[in-house]
């Protein structure tokens, strides 16, 4: 939700940049509810120190400047709230966790996962065997990805998995380091950090661009904008679909054949999307962030046919991390456990309790909320998204985009 700037079209981003008016924003928030409709766009109240407190630096300042804060010495109403634009935070789904209750506690007691090793058989020797167990199920039961035949790798959250897989892909003996493209607007990688490339363009913060550069590696580069891409050169393309922060479904984008491609499905879940079909690529990434709401347990997997690439991903964790959180992985188990149970009503589960369903009810609601909201003003516009059946849910579904 809050990375919904990015929802606008172009033009309206140019006119947000050029005169970003609180009080327009504002009356459009508070218009809406004086009248008894709905009260604008779903405003979260702000939790925690703000990215810039935190130690975030220039970037986070560079950002401060898409936020918009309300604040009023009144402390009972809606004044009291933020609108934070800065980046997405899935606390929306903890109401739903809350009633679950007890079925998705872990205990973990204090000699348990103490070494390193999870599975010492296991090509991804730090890979929770429940973990995967959960992944595969959960992926069985939504059909959004094929997972046969391919190692999966977990991760401390997508953003780690993607390096990994520069890491893995690029060539280590090429003269020059592989170009990284993705179709603007792009998406930001650092899953807490929802930024988009556009309003930032000034201050070159945006994740896709910052996390391939930061390190100026020798391996891979990152050379913008997947549309307008044409050097004769080797390239990674980045496709995420549904995209962050438009929504849209993607594809490949450079007007070339040859590429190496890096999927990031972090949004292919049904509360999100419609989900045509299993996803069947070479390299997929997914996050629980997105798909549970859990962005703190910091657990992505990836989904990697080739063995040789998967080990070089498990490589690069192993340099980075030595492994991932045994712990984190195990509660991240259990939270996928229970998706899949409400999905099929196993165990104690039953059909009112689905994750999925109650998700997407609640993505509908507050899509609803936000065009009412928006239609109220000229200010903005929102996309219309084409509806597509729904093999999971078993209707029609609409594109719902997350954050
Ligand atoms: C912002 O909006 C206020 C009230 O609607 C108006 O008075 C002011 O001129 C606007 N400023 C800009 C820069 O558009
Ligand atoms: C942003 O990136 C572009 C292209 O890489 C570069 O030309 C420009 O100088 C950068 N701007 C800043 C402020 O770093
Ligand atoms: C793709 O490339 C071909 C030739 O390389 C060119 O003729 C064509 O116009 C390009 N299409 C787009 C959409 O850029
Ligand atoms: C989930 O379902 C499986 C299979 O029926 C069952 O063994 C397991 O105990 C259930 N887990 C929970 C948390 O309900």
């Amino acid at each position: 939700m809050a990375s919904f700037l990015g929802i606008f079209t172009k033009r309206n981003l140019l006119v947000l940049s050029l005169a970003l008016n609180l009080s327009l924003v504002l009356r459009v928030v508070y218009e809406g509810g004086k009248d008894g409709g709905p009260h604008g766009f779903s405003v979260e109240e702000q939790r925690g120190p703000s990215m810039a407190d935190m130690g975030f630096g220039k970037e986070a300042q560079a950002t401060q400047r898409t936020r918009l804060s309300v604040s009023s010495s009144s402390d009972q109403d809606v004044m009291e709230k933020v609108i934070n634009l800065d980046h997405g935070d899935p606390t929306m789904y903890e109401n739903y966790w809350q009633q679950m209750g007890g079925r998705t506690t872990v205990v973990i007691p204090g000699w348990q996962s103490m070494s390193y090793f999870s599975d010492v058989k296991n090509p991804c020797w730090f890979l929770e065997p429940e973990f995967a167990k959960q992944v595969v199920r959960l992926h069985n039961v939504v059909g959004n990805a094929a997972t046969d035949g391919r190692q999966i790798v977990v991760g401390t959250g997508s953003s780690q998995l993607f390096l990994a897989a520069l890491y893995a892909l690029a060539p280590k003996d090429g003269s020059e380091p592989i170009s990284v493209v993705s179709a603007a607007p792009y998406y930001s990688v650092t899953k807490n950090l929802f930024t988009c490339w556009q309003i930032k363009a000034k201050s070159n913060a945006s994740s896709y661009p910052s996390m391939t550069d930061c390190l100026k590696s020798g391996l891979y580069k990152w050379a913008g904008d997947a549309r307008s891409f044409n050097k004769e050169v080797p390239y990674i393309e980045l496709v995420t679909s549904p995209n962050n922060p438009d929504g849209f479904v993607r594809h490949s984008m450079v007007n070339r054949t040859g590429g190496i491609l890096v999927h990031d499905l972090a949004y292919y879940w049904p509360q999100y999307t419609p989900i045509s079909s299993p996803s069947d690529h070479d390299l997929t990434l997914f996050t629980v962030s997105k798909a549970t709401g859990h962005a703190g347990t910091r657990i992505g997997w990836a989904l990697v046919k080739d063995l040789e690439v998967a080990k070089k991903m498990i490589k690069f964790i192993e340099l980075n991390t030595i492994g991932v959180s045994r712990d984190s992985q195990l509660r991240a188990a259990k939270i996928l456990e229970v998706m899949t149970n409400t999905s099929e009503n196993l165990g104690s589960f039953d059909s009112h309790e689905s994750f999925f369903k109650i998700s997407y009810h609640l993505m509908a609601e507050r899509w609803q909320l936000l065009r009412a909201a928006v239609n109220r003003g000229r200010a903005f516009s929102l996309p219309d998204f084409t509806p597509g059946f729904c093999h999971f849910l078993n209707q029609d579904s609409q594109p719902q985009p997350g954050k």
